[in-house]
């Protein structure tokens, strides 16, 4: 028989112990690399098929092996994809040597204005080494459903139109699945501390 002081323990115990192990596995479900982690990693990224800038043929599992810091935007736009891309630019150079392990890639989501020639221009003004990509309709729609980018054509008037689209600049790891993502915005030297701890 046990003691009513006995029976408070044992109960306190086992109480005790399937809170410890709740806890734990709601921990490991949340923690980088857990379950929760895989899950939203798994969802963001993937391959696509598009032109460069110089009219060559680029996909996603051309870039293995280097980090691919990937934004997308359009040319045309008036102020905060030229920001992102300095942004990514100065980051990348921030690393010296090592900025060389890191891909920088726009991707346009204006295919109708952003030709290869159109690109070129873009593109050499903001990185030596930036890759600017285009394709049609279509594939630029898969490459932005894929990075689930969010994009539309906002008319104005005389014709001529903007492009609402989200701007977020993603990393990618050298396997190409998502590591991280950037909030517009976000300081040059803090985008160049968090690529380089995944370096
Ligand atoms: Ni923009």
């Amino acid at each position: 028989m046990m003691s009513p002081l006995q029976r408070a323990l044992l109960i306190f115990g086992i109480g005790a112990a399937i809170l410890a192990a709740g806890l734990a596995i709601a921990l490991w479900t949340l923690s980088p690399g857990g379950p929760m982690d895989q899950v939203g990693a798994a969802s963001i990224g993937g391959d696509f098929t598009l032109v460069d800038q110089n009219g060559k043929t680029r996909r996603a599992e051309d870039f293995r092996g280097k980090l691919m810091l990937i934004y997308f935007g359009y040319t045309y736009c008036p102020d905060v994809c030229p920001t992102e891309l300095q942004t990514m630019a100065e980051a990348v150079d921030r690393l010296g040597k090592k900025g060389e392990e890191v891909q920088p890639i726009f991707i346009t989501v204006d295919p109708e204005r952003d030709t290869p020639d159109q690109l070129r221009l873009y593109a050499e003004s903001f990185h030596p080494r930036l890759v600017a990509l285009t394709g049609t309709k279509e594939q630029v729609a898969a490459a932005a459903r894929a990075f689930k980018v969010y994009y539309a054509k906002r008319p104005q008037e005389g014709g001529e139109y903007l492009m609402d689209h989200s701007s977020f600049v993603f990393l990618m790891g050298r396997d190409g699945r998502y590591l991280m993502h950037f909030v517009p915005g976000t300081p040059p030297e803090r985008m160049a501390e968090a690529i380089e701890k995944r370096l």
